[in-house]
């Protein structure tokens, strides 16, 4: 099985586009959430791709459609720096996102990247069981996709899925990544979400999206496959550029 057999792959036209449907299915899955269970339990993605799309939501009219208070952020993953570090997944997502929207502090649970991995690991899974419960359900994951198929901060070169149970996990980067220590959520609480989003612009992944959606399913080469929800839906977004080798494009 692959990740598209079990998943939509939405092709848009550019990374603006892209970005808006990012948008509007954050404020579908808020609104659905806040409707049905008062609250909207949210992990960001990292990296470059969806700034761009937390800005939008940030600004007319998307600020409008979402009861912010009742907005839950945590994230998927975080590089082992200081909050106030510029490679910090926090930092971005709090000067693109947070901070425009005056989220209250206690509605943000950022992964530690200041404190020793292992110590930030045991004290994310305290976070997620205490807010989620014993089995962390997220009401949507965002998600990327870096040039070597890994989404997270799970990394080619080991099986993603250690058969654990364990919630979140320390990893390492390859040299080429920004900052090589890395906490991530495990495909154990990804998979668990109700929604998942996984955001891919630009032509030069367009080979591993084709890997991961048309390829034999090896996820150890290409972590992103490991993403299947077990009760939920994953949707692909790809720009014209990434989906141009998809055999359905
Ligand atoms: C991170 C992300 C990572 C990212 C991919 C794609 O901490 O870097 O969580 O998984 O989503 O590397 O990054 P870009 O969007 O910058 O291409």
């Amino acid at each position: 099985m692959t990740a598209a057999k079990s998943a939509d792959v939405v092709a848009l036209d550019d990374p603006r586009d892209l970005s808006r449907t990012l948008a509007e299915s954050f404020c579908i899955s808020a609104n659905n959430a806040i409707t049905a269970r008062g609250t909207f339990n949210v992990a960001l993605a990292g990296g470059s791709t969806p700034k761009a799309g937390y800005a939008l939501l940030a600004s007319p009219p998307y600020r409008s459609l979402i009861q912010w208070p009742r907005v839950h952020f945590f994230f998927g993953d975080e590089r082992c720096v200081p909050p106030d570090h510029p490679d910090s997944n926090y930092r971005s997502a709090r000067e693109t996102l947070l901070a425009p929207l005056e989220i209250a502090d206690a509605n943000v649970f950022a992964m530690r990247g200041e404190i020793d991995p292992s110590t930030a690991v045991a004290a994310y899974e305290q976070i997620l069981t205490r807010e989620l419960g014993p089995l962390p359900i997220l009401d949507l994951i965002l998600l990327g996709m870096g040039a070597d198929g890994h989404t997270a901060s799970l990394f080619p070169g080991a099986p993603p899925d250690d058969g654990a149970q364990t919630l979140v996990r320390a990893t390492v980067a390859p040299p080429d990544l920004a900052v090589r220590n890395r906490l991530t959520l495990t495909p154990y609480t990804i998979n668990a979400a109700r929604k998942i989003i996984i955001a891919v612009t630009g032509a030069a992944k367009a080979k591993i999206l084709a890997q991961a959606i048309d390829g034999p399913y090896d996820p150890t080469s290409c972590p992103v496959q490991i993403v299947a929800p077990t009760n939920g839906r994953c949707t692909w977004l790809a720009d014209r550029e990434a989906a141009a080798l998809l055999r359905n494009s």
